[in-house]
């Protein structure tokens, strides 16, 4: 059994703490937050069995726990990865793992010397219907690929984290890496970005973001759009020369579809009762791969997070 302790005790960890309650794999065995009366009362709300710790520091240092899951502000990674990491503790990181490449570059540096388990819990790349589309494509069902494309979009511009420069706010941060993560799943990892179009809101933060990638050799063109002003469809697709495959949801795959050229239904799988309970994936990945003594999960290597941390690096600097 994985012993898990939340760090941060915000809204996502709500949603992971619930989705975990019934887990035989997992446990969240303490809560830490900055205020102990919000500990106590997160845990007694999604987790009562869990240990309460006042301060983030006590619970990278508690022998009771095997991983901590840091779902602190975006800009708070960093400095939460590497105390953890410091104190030889696994970590599983919520997305985007870091405000930039050279920030993801020092927490994998500092996690290999200390032989110490990371993983960006990037949800969707854990979920079985991206393995199974991601097997559909190695089995040659839609030929080789030549065009991608997402959006993803929420309304969501009233949420403060996401207006402030100093959370590390803004649409491409929140949701341009899920789009990123989605290009380099079924691009390819040898891809650059082409253009970036972003409109910005006043405090620098962009509102919403589009922008088109390629595949080093020309051959794949990729589309993208996110956008905290509105909810989109959040569908993608997966163009090749002989098929397709059409993605309900790329934030929480609802169904894909898989269809000839000629757009005839070939297979379709639906996520079903996964589709509420998809933290799960993640938490079991750490769990297998900690138990086998790997440092990587193999859904999520350092490399993928290394790249995803490069192209928004890259993406930024073109706003
Ligand atoms: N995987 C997903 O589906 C998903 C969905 C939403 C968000 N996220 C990611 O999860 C992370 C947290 O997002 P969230 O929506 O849960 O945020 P949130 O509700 O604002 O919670 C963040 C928590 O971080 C802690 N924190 C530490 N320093 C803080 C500071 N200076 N200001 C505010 N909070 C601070 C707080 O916990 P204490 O007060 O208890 O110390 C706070 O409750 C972000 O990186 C976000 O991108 C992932």
């Amino acid at each position: 059994m994985l012993r898990v302790g939340i760090l941060g005790c915000g809204s996502i960890a709500s949603k992971v703490a619930d989705s975990l309650k019934r887990n035989r794999n997992v446990t969240i065995a303490g809560v830490a937050s900055r205020e102990r009366s919000k500990a106590k009362k997160f845990a007694a709300l999604h987790c009562p069995d869990a240990k309460v710790f006042t301060g983030y520091e006590k619970l990278a240092a508690s022998k009771d726990i095997d991983l901590v899951y840091i779902a602190t502000p975006n800009t708070y990674h960093y400095e939460h990865a590497i105390m953890c990491i410091k104190e030889y503790k696994n970590i599983l990181v919520e997305k985007p793992f870091a405000m930039s490449k050279a920030e993801a570059d020092s927490i994998f540096f500092e996690a290999k010397n200390r032989g110490v388990f990371v993983a960006e819990a990037m949800w969707t790349s854990y979920m079985p219907l991206h393995k199974k589309a991601l097997e559909w494509i190695a089995k040659g069902r839609i030929g080789a690929v030549k065009y991608v494309s997402a959006n993803l979009g929420y309304d969501i511009a009233n949420v403060p984290r996401l207006n402030s420069q100093a959370l590390g706010g803004g649409s491409y941060y929140d949701l341009g890496v899920y789009t990123t993560n989605f290009a380099l799943s079924f691009m390819g990892d040898d891809i650059r970005v082409a253009r970036v179009f972003a409109r910005q809101i006043s405090s620098g933060i962009d509102k919403d973001t589009t922008y088109s990638m390629e595949s080093e050799d020309g051959s794949i063109l990729g589309n993208f759009y996110v956008t905290m002003c509105a909810d989109t469809d959040k569908d993608g697709v997966v163009i090749g020369e002989r098929g397709k495959i059409k993605f309900t949801n790329i934030n929480n795959y609802r169904k894909i579809t898989l269809l000839s050229q000629d757009d005839t239904l070939l297979e379709e799988v639906e996520a079903k009762e996964d589709y509420l309970h998809g933290y799960v994936y993640e938490f079991e990945s750490c769990a297998n791969a900690i138990s086998k003594g790997l440092i990587q999960a193999p859904e999520m290597p350092w490399a993928r997070t290394v790249r995803i941390a490069a192209l928004g690096d890259a993406i930024r600097s073109m706003m």
